[in-house]
């Protein structure tokens, strides 16, 4: 036996515990999975570390929807190889693990492309990270990207109550994943596979869990979260809206939400959802991408504009305060000028609370990005620059609109200023008030008195005040 092997048996205790920083990229999806991944590493005897320099495993949660996203991670891993060499320089080592979709779509490319790379995990593999990192202990560079057999959320452990509390009083739960859509521009259906959902038992369980540990607000995420269609109790297809239906009913629960939608899975019944289940959030993210029938087809997105203006007249009927917000694509492979007009005139025709918008990017192994008609650089900024100046002037159009009205807030940290807390909104906009912190992790009723770029400034409502 060598020193060290002698040094672990005999006092494992009184070392201080391996440090693991997660850092996260892209959707929140990605967010939820770092969570989970720090969770079951926290099992492993690994502490969670926001530091570089502390941390003796790094694990990079990818992102590879746009190239830019994709490159920031090459550029990223190429400051970890400077810092991992200066930490091998004083005899310490540290682990790099690349996880998420450029590990899935990638693989074994971003071992030989950047050698400082130890692991490649696929987002599916998250549950074999104990033994991938034993194998890497012993000098092995692997690269894990199959889509498991075995149930990732089964096999992987429930956090602690403990783990829970540190972050915060609201959480994400996926509910499905993967995406069969195919929408021509995407690398989704690719690097997350086909859709797949989580039985509504496993959803209400770990919900439960983590009302119990005081969170109020769940974020039920998805690819394509309306496609839902996990097992129900009763062993048939669940959907959506049913499932909805019974995470409201878990007591301590104060607020739903769910994203991302698509356009073609917005039943009528989960519509109806809004106007009857006064726990989920009046916020909903419908990403329309163009508002062009030629383009949404050559996206094989599946609907055209009017059937999006006709989803969001219905949700509107059935919860006339509701925020939209989308997700918008321009300069995708023959835009024209009247096409892009289009997608300016839909986005003016409804009025979002607040939009992602991008230009296109052409991704290796999409149908689009082999057209030999894509757009200039140029144009596409020049798109960008006003569709995003329009979608700017409604963002705050919309925040304008709730100053003088009462809302609840939930909140969730001390503010900017002593004295101050904050929160979110129904409407996902951020709120400060001049309040105690013993608010935080709690509901309490606002009157908004101002709106500012990016948060809204209010008054707590007496009672509260005195609360
Ligand atoms: N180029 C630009 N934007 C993209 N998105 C997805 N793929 C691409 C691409 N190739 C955008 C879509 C999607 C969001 C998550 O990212 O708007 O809704
Ligand atoms: Fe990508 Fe379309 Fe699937 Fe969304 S619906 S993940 S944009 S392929």
């Amino acid at each position: 036996m060598n020193a060290v092997e002698e040094e672990e048996r005999s006092a494992p205790t009184e070392r201080a515990p391996a440090k693991v920083l997660v850092k996260s990229y892209g959707c929140q999806m990605n967010v939820y999975d770092a969570t989970r991944m720090a969770d079951l590493l926290g099992r492993e005897g690994y502490a969670e570390t926001n530091s570089e320099e502390d941390a003796d495993l790094v694990i990079l949660n990818t992102c590879h929807i746009r190239e830019k996203a994709a490159e920031k991670i090459y550029s990223e891993l190429g400051k970890l190889a400077i810092a991992k060499r200066a930490l091998n320089a004083q005899g310490r080592d540290m682990k790099i693990v690349v996880a998420g979709c450029v590990a899935q779509a990638e693989g074994e490319e971003v071992l030989k492309r950047q050698r400082a790379v130890d692991l490649v995990v696929g987002p599916q593999s998250y549950h074999r990270l104990p033994e991938l990192l034993r194998q890497a202990k012993k000098g092995a560079r692997v690269a894990d990207t199959d889509f498991a057999v075995e149930d990732k959320f089964r096999t992987l452990p429930a956090p602690s109550r403990a783990q829970i509390r540190t972050r915060g009083v609201s959480a994400f739960v996926t509910v499905q994943e993967g995406c069969d859509k195919f929408c021509s521009f995407c690398v989704v259906p690719y690097t997350r596979g086909a859709e797949a959902s989580r039985p509504v038992t496993e959803i209400i369980a770990e919900t439960k869990r983590l009302v119990d540990a005081g969170v109020c607000e769940i974020t039920l995420i998805g690819q394509n979260v309306n496609a839902y269609r996990g097992l129900d109790v009763d062993g048939r297809e669940s959907n959506l809206a049913r499932l909805l239906d019974r995470l409201a009913r878990i007591e301590g629960l104060t607020r739903l939400r769910y994203t991302t939608s698509h356009p073609v899975d917005m039943a009528q019944e989960l519509i109806d959802s809004h106007g009857a289940i006064p726990k989920l959030m009046p916020y909903v993210h419908l990403p329309v991408q163009s508002g062009s029938d030629r383009i949404l087809k050559a996206m094989n997105r599946k609907h055209g504009a009017d059937a999006y203006l006709s989803i969001v007249e219905k949700i509107r009927k059935v919860r006339p305060d509701v925020a939209l917000s989308s997700d918008f694509i321009v300069g995708f492979p023959g835009e024209s000028d009247a096409d892009f007009e289009a997608t300016m005139a839909l986005a003016r025709g409804v009025g979002f609370a607040s939009s992602f918008s991008f230009k296109y990017s052409p991704r290796p192994g999409t149908p689009a990005a082999d057209r030999d008609d894509q757009i200039e650089e140029k144009v596409k900024s020049e798109r960008l620059a006003a569709l995003q100046a329009l979608l700017e002037e409604q963002r705050q159009a919309f925040n304008a609109a709730t100053v003088g009205r009462e809302v609840d807030v939930l909140f969730e940290k001390p503010g900017r200023h002593e004295g101050q807390i904050a929160g979110k909104s129904p409407y996902m906009q951020a709120v400060h008030v001049e309040g105690p912190t013993e608010l935080i992790g709690r509901e309490a009723s606002v009157k908004i008195i101002a709106a500012g770029s990016n948060s809204l400034g209010a008054r707590l409502m007496s009672e509260e005040a005195k609360a």
